[in-house]
């Protein structure tokens, strides 16, 4: 997918490397896949005197669905939030260690935040259209981001790409806030895509949903990985056995703070977990 008519000066430093073969770093990767998007390197974070993730290493495979699985407050919201850098949005945050997109550091000095949200969307658990219009909601990005094609082809475009389009054709005017909760989310995920991005983070997206509009979104995942590169929060198990391709099981403890324990394909983490306390949350055993 290539920026969308945006062409913005941030897309050389941010582009893919084409720098050859690199050294593979200590980490817990899917072996067999060598194409990441995203990497995380060494990732730790606090929240003031608090750490909130310790050493985290892992690599997100281009065109994949990666499930992050584990237990209320294992970090797996701050891990996704330093790949587009919005936790440096709260105060007092630090990290350490690094976010590579197509090997780069999005925390290096020339790189800046809005270019990396923009090829990182995000979709969060509660939809959030803005008080606008569907129109308005869908080329809100786009404007910002100096979109030069057809609105109305783009509009059709990302809903379609969303599969809602059908259902709001008829009135694009229409608030989105006048929208069902699924609808909205699927509005959010319209929004999101509009603006073309590489990666599609996406919080607990059907938490909040009815169990058809859970489907749909489950439905549209595997859908838009086509195009895009999803890594997925969710506390639902069979939803990330459904939707993901690999799977990352975090977890706190008194020790160690958001730590990665076990990473891999997602049939050999339900399967076959290779460490216990993976095995004991997906049996149920805590969390
Ligand atoms: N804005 C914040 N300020 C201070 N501490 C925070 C903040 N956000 C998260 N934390 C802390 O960081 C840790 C990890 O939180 P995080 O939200 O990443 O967990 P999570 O795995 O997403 O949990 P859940 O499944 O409940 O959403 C928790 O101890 C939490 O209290
Ligand atoms: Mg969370």
């Amino acid at each position: 997918m290539g920026p969308a008519g945006s062409g913005g000066s941030m897309s050389d430093t941010l582009g893919r490397a084409d720098s050859g073969p690199v050294a593979a770093p200590q980490q817990a990767t899917p072996e067999h896949e060598a194409d990441h998007v995203v990497e995380v390197r060494r990732l730790s974070l606090w929240y003031g005197e608090v750490q909130a993730l310790t050493d985290v290493s892992m690599g997100f495979p281009r065109n994949k669905v990666t499930a992050l699985i584990g237990p209320s407050g294992c970090g797996k919201s701050s891990l996704l939030r330093t790949i587009n850098r919005m936790n440096e949005l709260i105060p007092g945050v630090r990290t350490e260690g690094e976010v590579l997109l197509n090997d780069v550091d999005v925390y290096g000095k020339n790189v800046d935040s809005v270019e990396v949200r923009r090829r990182v969307g995000m979709v969060f658990q509660k939809p959030n259209p803005f008080p606008r219009s569907i129109r308005e909601n869908i080329l809100y990005g786009a404007k910002i981001n100096g979109y030069r094609g057809d609105y109305d082809e783009l509009i059709e475009r990302s809903l379609k790409q969303a599969a809602i389009w059908d259902e709001v054709k008829s009135n694009l005017k229409r608030s989105g806030l006048a929208l069902s909760g699924g609808q909205q989310q699927r509005l959010c995920i319209a929004r999101a895509v509009a603006i073309s991005p590489e990666v599609l983070l996406m919080d607990e997206p059907a938490s909040a949903l009815d169990p058809i509009s859970t489907v749909k979104i489950e439905d549209l995942m595997r859908e838009l990985v086509t195009n895009y590169t999803i890594i997925v929060v969710t506390h639902n198990l069979q939803q990330a056995a459904r939707v993901s391709d690999y799977t990352g099981f975090m977890l706190s403890d008194e020790e160690t703070k958001g730590q990665l324990v076990e990473f891999g394909a997602t049939n050999d983490i339900f399967t076959a977990p290779k460490d216990k306390r993976t095995e004991d949350y997906i049996t149920g055993r805590f969390g």
